[in-house]
């Protein structure tokens, strides 16, 4: 029996390779960022004693260079992937897509904003990304302050609801979505 690869870029059948890649490994990360938050505000562990939850910063550094790979890459692929099928059901699911990605990119920039623009120095993977500064940059303190936290949960919830949605296709409709980013079916003919 033969096997059908799966291709580097994606396909108007189903998403290739890097896209998957990338789409799998932030969804991995940014699970991880909601359980050290959970970690940190559930049970009170602190960053400073705890090397789980003090990963936050450097975690969600690595995971927003991945997220404006990954909208990058759709970008490169556009014209040439999974549509998200007509009608008010397709404008629907291309809106919810479009706000996934623009709050997955603020809600890490509005964190990097804040320690950019604060006193002490940031360096997330044992050097200094942002140096030390005489006198912080308010607005972009303010910024972080009042984005960061609130709308990460709202990031948490816009994903329960991808999710969902995923489940709906898959147990209603049963139209495959679910196989165009994970498995080799919705490339099989047919
Ligand atoms: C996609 C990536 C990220 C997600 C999903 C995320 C999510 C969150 C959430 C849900 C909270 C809890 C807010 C609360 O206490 O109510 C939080 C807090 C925090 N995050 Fe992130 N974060 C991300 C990236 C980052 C990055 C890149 C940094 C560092 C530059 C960072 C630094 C912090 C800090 C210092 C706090 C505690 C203070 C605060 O509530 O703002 N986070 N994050």
């Amino acid at each position: 029996m033969t096997r059908t690869s799966l291709p580097l870029k994606d396909t108007p059948r189903a998403y290739g390779r890097v896209t998957r890649i990338l789409h799998w490994s932030i969804a991995a990360l940014i699970l991880w960022q909601f359980t050290t938050m959970i970690l940190k505000n559930g049970l009170g562990w602190s960053p400073r004693d705890s090397a789980v939850v003090g990963s936050h910063g450097m975690v969600g550094t690595a995971v927003f260079g991945l997220i404006v790979l990954r909208v990058l890459w759709a970008l490169i692929n556009r014209g040439n992937r999974p549509d998200h099928g007509a009608g008010l059901i397709g404008i629907a699911a291309k809106a919810g897509h479009g706000l996934l990605y623009l709050v997955m990119l603020i809600v890490p920039l509005a964190a990097l904003s804040r320690a950019f623009g604060s006193e002490r120095p940031f360096g997330p993977f044992g050097f200094e990304l942002f140096p030390a500064r005489e006198e912080p940059i308010a607005w972009m303190v303010a910024f972080g302050d009042a984005v960061h936290g609130e709308l990460g949960w709202v990031l948490g919830l816009l994903i329960l609801g991808h999710i969902a949605m995923v489940a709906v296709h898959e147990g209603m409709w049963r139209d495959g979505t679910l196989a165009k980013m994970a498995g080799r079916r919705a490339l099989a003919k047919g």
